[in-house]
């Protein structure tokens, strides 16, 4: 079968954080912890909180609007908007169906894709497929998160991590060897017990139990994901460099997820790059899962930090547990 012509490029991006900080010394008066314990395990100082009535779509559509801003085009003319999420609005509809109605994407394809913090890797590699296979055109890809309407504020292992946000980029159709020249996804469900929210789904409904024995909130087992983290992050970076041919030395930024300070300096010093070149914005948004690496891409694009041709690299992983890596020259002039 010969190989397509086309490839995808990102042509625009956005993210949006809610107004309301809440910083470590906050939480060492909400639960047994100190701003010290904090930055020296995990590089976060302070985090984004959605208002009680701020929902998922509301963050992503303001990311989109940036992103469909920023390519200059109509909302009529995307094809498709993929949401990466997993506190979307509702159980059903897709969160991505309020945001293609509010955005006036009357044209386009709604769904939502559930990956955990590889959400958005893994939507970029949809949306990629989707245009290479010439089925759409132009397709809005989101990571966005409102995590902490479900961390557990009783458990300081994992409520001191996470926060609100969300990122937007915009693909659209280009020649084969511009934009996206290499995507990896990959998972292992053997180790979801290792970061899950158990509670709410058909396995555990929800019932005054799930309320009881809390697990309507995020579970995890911290070290686990640790090094799994590492490893899965390692290995899909070296996978699309060579899927590509291209070598760390070519790559402007690596764009990591950011969880926590430690893994993306393990990872880092496995890939053997100067931390100037690895992207960390963690201290001021803590982990916001699927919206990380969409969020860091707009700041560094914002702040003109990268010129059209520059090579970056977006790594990541999740529960699931879910990994992948995309590697992109740059496209957008500002
Ligand atoms: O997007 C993917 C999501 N998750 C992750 O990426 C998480 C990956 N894992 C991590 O980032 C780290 O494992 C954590 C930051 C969650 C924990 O760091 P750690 O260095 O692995 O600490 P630990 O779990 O081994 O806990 C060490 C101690 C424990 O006390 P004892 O048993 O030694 O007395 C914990 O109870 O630290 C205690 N501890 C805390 N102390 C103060 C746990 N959380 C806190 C806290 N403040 N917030």
């Amino acid at each position: 079968m010969p190989e397509s012509l086309r490839s995808s490029r990102i042509i625009g991006t956005g993210h949006y954080v809610p107004t309301r900080v809440l910083t470590n010394f906050d939480l060492e008066k909400m639960v047994d912890t100190t701003d010290e314990w904090i930055v020296t395990r995990t590089g976060i100082r302070e985090r984004r909180i959605a208002a009680e009535n701020e929902a998922c779509s509301d963050l992503s559509l303001a990311a989109c609007k940036e992103a469909v801003a920023m390519a200059g085009l109509d909302p009529k003319d995307i094809d498709g908007i993929i949401i990466g999420t997993i506190s979307g609005d509702m159980q059903f509809p897709a969160t991505a169906a309020f945001v293609q109605d509010r955005l006036g994407a009357i044209n386009a394809a709604a769904l939502d894709l559930s990956a955990a913090c590889s959400g958005f890797i893994y939507a970029v590699n949809m949306a990629h497929a989707m245009i290479v296979s010439g089925q759409m055109e132009r397709v809005l890809v989101v990571g966005a998160e409102v995590l902490t309407k479900f961390v557990d504020w009783s458990d300081r292992s994992t409520c001191v991590l996470f926060g609100d946000a969300a990122g937007a980029a915009l693909l659209e159709a280009c020649p084969r060897g511009e934009g996206i020249l290499a995507t990896h996804m990959k998972s292992d469900g053997a180790l979801a017990e290792l970061l899950c929210l158990p509670g709410g789904g058909s396995r555990h409904p929800l019932t005054p139990n799930t309320f009881a024995d809390r697990t309507r909130f995020i579970k995890m087992k911290g070290d686990g994901v640790f090094k799994w983290a590492v490893r899965a992050m390692v290995d899909a970076t070296h996978t699309v460099l060579e899927q590509a041919g291209y070598s760390l030395s070519d790559v402007a930024v690596v764009i990591p997820h950011q969880a926590n300070i430690r893994i993306i300096d393990a990872v880092a010093e496995r890939l053997e790059i100067p931390r100037e070149r690895v992207v960390v914005n963690l201290d001021r948004y803590g982990n916001t899962s699927s919206a990380t690496i969409p969020v860091a891409y707009d700041e560094v694009v914002r702040a003109k930090k990268l010129k059209p041709g520059d090579l970056v690299l977006f790594t990541g992983f999740g529960g699931g547990f879910t990994w992948g890596s995309v590697l992109l020259k740059h496209a957008i002039s500002l």
